[in-house]
């Protein structure tokens, strides 16, 4: 696992990725960013098409960790970009697009013709979209969409871009990819998940910030002060006794917390092992908590991030929850966003429910040694949903003339 910085549609981005895991997964799976889609996976087809530093570049051959440092823009970055703007009425205008598979990519490519080559007649337009496939085959609305673009800005006088904005080609098509400015080679920064992990080196080096693939907000209440809630957040092992599946595997320290959690989505169990670093704040009641971990059996990697801020609400507490995390990996498969939303509620759930307890003073939660079962989890949910549904079907009939 490597991490890679960089900056997708202006944002900067740091997250980790395997390093065979190409530019069109990352953005894709990792920032959601779907609009960029996969055909051939060959190179072939241009479905995949994005700027890299301004170039066009084919995120299914591209490696996402060779684009450290480079400006990514997918489809979705162009929402705002005028030539993009007017492509797309072009595109409707012309039917352009039938299934419209390839036209994100149609767009990025036709997008940097129109900017390049102001004079491109329809022979120049097909030469330079010729590495975009129209699996539909409507070439004629697309070249003709493309032209009627290019014609538009030629009447208003509007020059070429010299290169199109591109810079200076250097590996995968980044300009500044491993080059500084002067075009020497720099070394890449990887961390890899030898050095991150726990296992390794002792957990020398620190748990570094990142930016979460999903971020879901929570909370909960409980009829306890935000004073004792912030103490016994303090607590790191008792903490860590409420979550279900999570143990401690080094004695605390104030700011650093050594264990495992758990988890079983279906067939798949999963141990991830790991470190998390915990920031606290007494003088607005809040916290936060970074952590990364990985299971070596699904090969499956985590970061993850917790903040939260203690609300008092009359005699009680309520705890404000926003929960980041970033999972690669085979859990990632099977580990849909709806899915581990409503696996995430129900988690929280069982934590309050066990915190609740604790500050009451009663004994260990029973969960607490337990494995986070996904299953379990979403049987409880269905049990839920069902009660409701009754419940709303019931009170319908009473209601009902
Ligand atoms: S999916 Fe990348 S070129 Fe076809
Ligand atoms: S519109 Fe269907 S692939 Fe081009």
């Amino acid at each position: 696992m490597s991490m890679i910085e960089l900056s997708v549609n202006r944002r900067a981005v740091r997250i980790a990725a395997e390093p065979r895991t190409n530019l069109a997964d990352f953005v894709r799976d990792k920032l959601d960013l779907t609009g960029t889609h996969l055909g051939c996976e060959h190179g072939v087809c241009g479905a995949c098409t994005v700027l890299l530093d301004g170039v066009p570049a084919r995120s299914c051959i591209t490696y996402a960790v060779a684009c450290e440092g480079a400006e990514v823009t997918t489809i979705e970055g162009l929402d705002e970009d005028d030539v993009t703007s007017e492509l797309r009425s072009a595109f409707t205008r012309e039917h352009a697009l039938q299934c419209g598979y390839c036209t994100p990519g149609m767009l990025v490519s036709a997008r940097d013709l129109v900017l390049r080559l102001p004079q491109a007649d329809e022979r120049l337009i097909r030469v330079g979209l010729s590495g975009n496939l129209c699996r539909c085959t409507g070439y004629v609305g697309i070249v003709r969409a493309v032209h009627s673009v290019i014609e538009a800005r030629r009447a208003r006088d509007i020059a070429a871009e010299p290169g199109g904005g591109r810079k200076t080609l250097g590996p995968v098509g980044s300009g500044r990819n491993g080059h500084d400015a002067a075009g020497r080679v720099e070394r890449i920064r990887v961390a890899t998940s030898e050095t991150a992990s726990p296992e390794a080196a002792g957990l020398a080096a620190s748990i570094p910030d990142f930016t979460p693939a999903t971020v879901l907000q929570q909370q909960f209440s409980v009829a306890y002060s935000p004073q004792q809630v912030f103490a016994m957040f303090d607590d790191i092992a008792a903490v860590a006794a409420c979550l279900p599946g999570a143990s401690l595997t080094a004695p605390p320290k104030p700011e650093r917390v050594e264990g495992e959690i758990r988890v079983r989505i279906g067939p798949i169990g999963a141990t991830f092992s790991g470190a998390a670093r915990v920031e606290r704040s007494e003088a607005d009641m809040s916290g936060r908590i970074v952590g990364i971990g990985n299971d070596r059996r699904s090969r499956s990697s985590t970061q993850g991030e917790i903040r939260y801020r203690l609300v008092p609400i009359g005699q009680g507490t309520r705890v404000d929850l926003s929960i980041g995390y970033t999972l690669t990996g085979m859990l990632a498969q099977v580990g849909r966003p709806g899915l581990v939303r409503d696996l995430a509620a129900r988690l929280i759930a069982e934590f309050a429910g066990n915190l609740d307890r604790r500050l009451s003073g009663a004994s260990a939660p029973a969960t607490a040694a337990a494995e986070l079962n996904g299953m379990a989890l979403i049987f409880g949910l269905l049990r839920a949903r069902v009660a409701r549904w009754f419940g709303r079907f019931s009170s319908d009939k009473d209601g009902a003339p």
